[in-house]
């Protein structure tokens, strides 16, 4: 008979090696390793691995089952989910301590409770601390069951007697079983304990929501298996300002474009449906130099985002860029087309740049926006504070058109935006009720047309 093979394997991090090691080489805890047999080919699935049942199957056999999308009643939600939540899945949700994501779950779970059983279960807190938050929330209801344990055992138990619709697990990094060793919050405990739980709900069209603490980095704490496993993983997270943005880093059900805005008020999270402006700052008259305004895309939604600057001479030997909202390579490349084809040297000045509002851009259509506030915080010469411009360039100096360009128009327009600087005419510029768009088909053309309209 084939000897059964054994590995050894870190309890706190879960690397395995063939051989026994005082300390990990993966997470540097001594005496960590454990030995654990392998189980032989053929045997059954070892406990903590999804148990499959399926057989092999042809493509043209299979029918697409249809699955069924309910609202969590929360439309910001929604949009970040894809439209809904999909029966059978299972949702990850992230972020710092603080940021709310303890009254989204309860916020979620009372608009579910309306027509289904809801588990709230709770290792972090008693239920007299989450009734205390239900009750600032103002929510009550006989369908939402609180369940404060930690015990994978007792929870699958309390799963098979109860038979929710919804299930919240706040949070994972409390989840353990004894089988799995004695310490909560290892490797192993997690992966077994979220497998479980979405092995339960995979086969009952139930949704799962696993709540998870992130990493100083802001990562989800844990291994990046559970990101695997669950079918979306949504951030939670401060946007710089006041607001709380929902975000989605995988979904297998929708976009992973599309962001959810809230704010945290006495009552709870407050959706934030019109955010076109929150990022611009409030301001009266005109514009300082160095500053520029930018219709963003985030999402099927555009946002009017501020676009800081500031030029000062170089303190080395060679200029930098300090940029955390936007790429440093985008702002050296814009930099080296204008020093090019404008001739103002900006390879001897040191570039800060920022976001107002903590937004990050990736998006091209910010080129232009970004050219003229790097410009004007250069010359010391103000952009008109009615003025957005739009454009992607090229190493050219030519300016290009953006996508979507009536959505962004009319979210200028809602904002009191009269004047705009585009690359060439088009159908949608036409739309435009404020004075007749500036045309500029290269960097030197717009800095003309902006700077002398100021
Ligand atoms: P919480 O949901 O507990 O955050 P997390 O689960 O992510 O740790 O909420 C955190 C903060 O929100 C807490 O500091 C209190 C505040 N808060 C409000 O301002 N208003 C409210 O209605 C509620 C419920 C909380
Ligand atoms: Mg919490």
């Amino acid at each position: 008979m084939a000897k059964a093979k054994t590995v050894f394997s870190c309890s706190s991090c879960g690397h395995e090696e063939p051989k026994w090691l005082g300390r990990c080489p993966g997470c540097g805890e001594w005496n960590s390793f454990k030995e654990k047999k392998l189980p032989s080919p053929g045997a059954a699935s070892p406990a903590g691995f999804p148990r499959t049942t399926d057989e092999p199957r042809s493509l043209s056999s299979i029918s697409i089952e249809n699955r069924v999308r309910r609202s969590t009643g929360i439309p910001e939600a929604d949009q970040v989910l894809g439209g809904g939540l999909v029966e059978g899945s299972a949702v990850l949700l992230g972020g710092e301590p603080g940021i709310g994501k303890s009254t989204l779950m309860l916020q979620i779970a009372f608009q579910a409770a309306a027509d289904r059983e809801v588990l709230y279960i709770s290792g972090e807190e008693s239920p007299g601390q989450i009734k205390l938050r239900a009750e600032r929330l103002g929510i009550n209801s006989d369908n939402l069951i609180l369940f404060c344990e930690s015990s994978v055992e007792e929870i699958l138990t309390t799963l098979d007697k109860r038979k929710p619709g919804l299930v919240i697990m706040d949070s994972i990094q409390t989840i353990h079983s004894p089988t799995q060793g004695l310490v909560p919050g290892t490797v192993n405990q997690l992966k077994y304990g979220c497998f479980e739980l979405i092995n339960w709900i995979r086969s009952r069209d139930a949704v799962l929501f696993l709540i998870a603490h992130v990493t100083k980095e802001g990562a989800i704490a844990g291994p990046k298996v559970i990101e695997h496993m669950v079918d979306t993983v949504l951030y939670f997270d401060h946007s710089g300002n006041e607001l709380r943005v929902l975000r989605s880093t995988k979904n297998r059900f929708g976009s992973v474009d599309e962001i959810g805005l809230f704010n945290m008020g006495p009552t709870g999270l407050e959706q934030v449906s019109h955010p076109e402006g929150m990022f611009l700052e409030n301001r009266e008259g005109e514009l300082p130099a160095g500053i520029s305004v930018a219709p963003v895309f985030e999402g099927s939604r555009v946002l009017l985002v501020e676009i800081q600057s500031l030029t000062v001479p170089a303190k080395g030997a060679v200029s930098r860029i300090f940029s955390d909202r936007v790429e440093n390579g985008r702002i050296s490349r814009v930099a080296a087309i204008m020093e090019k084809h404008l001739g103002v040297k900006f390879s001897d000045q040191d570039i800060y740049i920022n976001v107002a509002g903590g937004m990050k851009i990736t998006e091209i259509g910010m080129e232009l926006p970004l050219a003229l506030a790097i410009y004007s915080a250069r010359t010391g010469v103000q952009i008109p504070s009615d003025l957005i411009a739009l454009g992607e360039m090229s190493l050219t100096g030519e300016i290009r058109p953006v996508p979507q360009l009536r959505k962004r128009l009319k979210a200028a327009e809602e904002m009191g935006f009269k004047r705009v600087l585009l690359p060439g005419e088009s159908p949608e510029a036409k739309e435009w009720k404020g004075s007749p768009p500036l045309i500029a088909r290269d960097i030197k053309e717009a800095v003309r047309k902006v700077f002398s309209a100021s």
